[in-house]
């Protein structure tokens, strides 16, 4: 069995692939040829616990335990940690145990970069990032893969976050702009990334200047929500992971719906604008993709990863 840790992810899954490779996971996923029961979710300690699991052909069978401990920005830990563990479908061997931090950062990262590819609008501008923790880095570095800009303006509570992510991107070549509120972060963007740990609204759709591809990442708990009412009322297109787990794990799609400001069959699913059956784009308006994260981009990702890793002959083989 092969043992991959975060240093070998991130030298295996380059942006420009695992963006084409996730929109295959995701096309498969709405086209019914996976296997993804809904994710347990236990709460202990307050916190945040889930257990996910899929298969997804071509890539195996992936079982992550992941946790996200908002607290842990105090210890010096990271909110999200995670282990993956890959079987092969077939002989139902265990083929790899992989980080499962990184791998969740790389996964959600494409799947916001393919929705980028298909959503964002064709003028130029800066890229929004409110929240500028771990994901953001992320987010930042696929989403720029299929949007080019050098402008990226950003919000946090926190001020170190805010210092740390100028730091990292002004490393990567990016001019970053430090702003005062979210209204203010959003104010020109074309497109507008939301990954915070917030409970209550942080993208006002009143403070939106379309044309706007809004990517939300956060709020994936029943209770909470990261986008206002505006955003749904003036969103041209809102596209989500799963129908079904949005409904289920997000108050930005479940209290639009049961409040009726948005019908259900409104919502398209990514997997389904990547096989080209519903659209991304119809307009100069503003668009939304909402994620909640899926078991099958973290099999299709650790799947790949095993495949890369044993062509390269990078990772540890332990027997078990
Ligand atoms: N959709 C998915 O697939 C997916 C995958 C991984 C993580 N996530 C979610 O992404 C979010 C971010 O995760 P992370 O690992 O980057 O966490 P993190 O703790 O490293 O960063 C979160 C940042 O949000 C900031 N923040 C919190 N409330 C805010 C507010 N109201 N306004 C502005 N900034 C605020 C915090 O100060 C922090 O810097 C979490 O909610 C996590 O659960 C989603």
């Amino acid at each position: 069995m092969l043992l991959l840790t975060s240093k070998q992810l991130e030298e295996l899954l380059k942006p420009e692939l695992l963006i084409d490779e996730i929109g295959k996971a995701f096309a498969m996923f709405s086209e019914g040829k996976t296997v993804m029961p809904p994710r347990t979710v236990m709460w202990i300690e307050n916190n945040w616990w889930g257990v996910m699991q899929a298969y997804v052909p071509n890539y195996g069978v992936g079982i992550k335990v992941v946790n996200v401990i908002p607290t842990n920005i105090e210890r010096g830990l990271p909110t999200i940690q995670a282990l993956v563990t890959l079987f092969d479908p077939t002989t139902g061997s265990p083929l790899a145990v992989l980080e499962g931090g990184i791998l969740t950062a790389l996964r959600t990262g494409a799947a916001s970069g393919v929705s980028a590819k298909y959503m964002a609008p064709k003028a130029k501008g800066a890229i929004a990032i409110i929240g500028t923790g771990f994901q953001a880095r992320y987010q930042l570095r696929f989403v720029s893969k299929v949007f080019e800009t050098s402008n990226i303006r950003i919000y946090d509570l926190r001020r170190e976050a805010m210092e740390s992510f100028k730091k990292y991107a002004e490393d990567l070549g990016f001019n970053v702009t430090i702003c005062n509120s979210p209204q203010e972060a959003v104010k020109g963007a074309r497109i507008v990334i939301e990954a915070t740990t917030t409970k209550e609204p942080v993208i006002f759709g009143e403070a939106l200047e379309p044309p706007v591809h809004v990517i939300s990442i956060g709020a994936h708990m029943p209770q909470a929500r990261a986008l206002n009412d505006e955003v749904i009322k003036r969103a041209e297109v809102i596209v989500v992971d799963s129908k079904e787990a949005v409904m289920k794990e997000t108050g930005d799609i479940r209290f639009p719906v049961e409040k009726g400001i948005l019908k259900l069959d409104q919502v398209a699913e990514l997997g389904e604008v990547v096989a080209g059956k519903k659209p991304g784009r119809i307009g100069d308006g503003i668009t939304v993709f909402k994620s909640v994260g899926l078991a099958i981009q973290d099999a299709c990702a650790a799947g790949l990863a095993y495949r890369l890793a044993k062509e390269k002959g990078i990772g540890i083989e332990i027997e078990l």
